[in-house]
């Protein structure tokens, strides 16, 4: 597929997806949403992209939310068709690989909603957030009425979703909804030394831990905590486990084969 509406490079073992629309402070059409699920599948194939990144272009925009002039006569069915069977954020949610959402900019509606289905989040000073929907009489529904309260809980949720009020990167940070905030210029060098971390552990046992945390989000904490010995156990049949272990009682740099 050419990309006409984002970039996608590879810095190492870090695959960074910039959404490229700044004129529109990278506002998600259709577009948008079928290239950044097609870069996710290239990433997905790509043994040497152990991790994704989901940025924006240019100073001002992360991605401003959906493009709203595809809501202008847009008929409920057309919606519902949109989602498919794989809407984008579900894409993000259940991503093998770590995802990190690196807010350059504004991280409105379905922007803020696709930073939330990501794994980390980091956000420039200058960043924004909310969730402004409500604004021209619609609600999220890129799972935002779900996510942010598991993220920032009910009285937050529902005070940035029945407001519509942006919030800045700090406070968002103060409730939880940004895991870092970094100086705007330092932004991309920061966001790619926790990227580069995460790349330098077993390719493997990343994914399991990943899928191990995920899980949190939809189990009970009993299923959970079994679902978790399970996932420990599974660990237990990789060569890099054995690896990991052996070069710790060795005092050696472990070599991951991520299998
Ligand atoms: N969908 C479509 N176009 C959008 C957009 C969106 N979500 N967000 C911004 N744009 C477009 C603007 O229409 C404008 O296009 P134009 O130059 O052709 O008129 C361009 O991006 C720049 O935006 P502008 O509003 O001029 O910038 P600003 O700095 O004055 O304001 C915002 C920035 C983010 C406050 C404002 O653009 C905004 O409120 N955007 C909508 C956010 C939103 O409601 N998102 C959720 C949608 S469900």
């Amino acid at each position: 597929m050419a990309y006409e509406t984002i970039l996608l490079e590879r810095k190492g073992a870090v695959a960074v997806i910039r959404v490229n629309r700044p004129d529109k402070l990278n506002a998600m059409n259709t577009r948008v949403k079928e290239e950044i699920t097609h870069a996710l599948g290239e990433i997905e194939r790509d043994d040497a992209a152990r991790v994704a990144v989901i940025t924006g272009v240019g100073e001002k925009a992360f991605i401003a939310g959906a493009d709203i002039n595809e809501f202008a006569g847009r008929k409920p069915i057309d919606q519902w068709q949109s989602y498919g069977h794989t809407s984008l954020y579900n894409v993000v949610d259940r991503f093998p690989k770590p995802v990190i959402a690196m807010m350059n900019g504004y991280a409105l509606g379905g922007g803020c909603e696709l930073a939330m289905a990501c794994d980390i989040r980091v956000a420039s000073a200058k960043a924004q957030l909310g969730q402004p929907e409500i604004n021209i009489g619609i609600i999220p529904g890129g799972g935002g009425s779900q996510r942010l309260p598991r993220l920032v809980g009910l009285g937050k949720a529902l005070e940035m979703i029945l407001t519509g009020d942006r919030i800045s990167a700090q406070e968002a940070h103060r409730i939880g909804l940004v895991d870092e905030v970094f100086p705007p210029e330092e932004l991309e060098a920061r966001t790619m030394e926790i990227a580069e971390k995460i790349a330098s552990k077993s390719p493997v046992a990343v994914r399991i831990a990943k899928a191990a945390v995920k899980a949190s989000a939809n189990m009970p904490l009993d299923q959970g905590l079994r679902h978790e010995q399970s996932l420990f156990s599974v660990v237990f049949s990789t060569e890099d486990k054995e690896e990991g272990v052996k070069a710790f009682l060795e005092k050696r740099p472990a070599q991951w084969k991520g299998r």
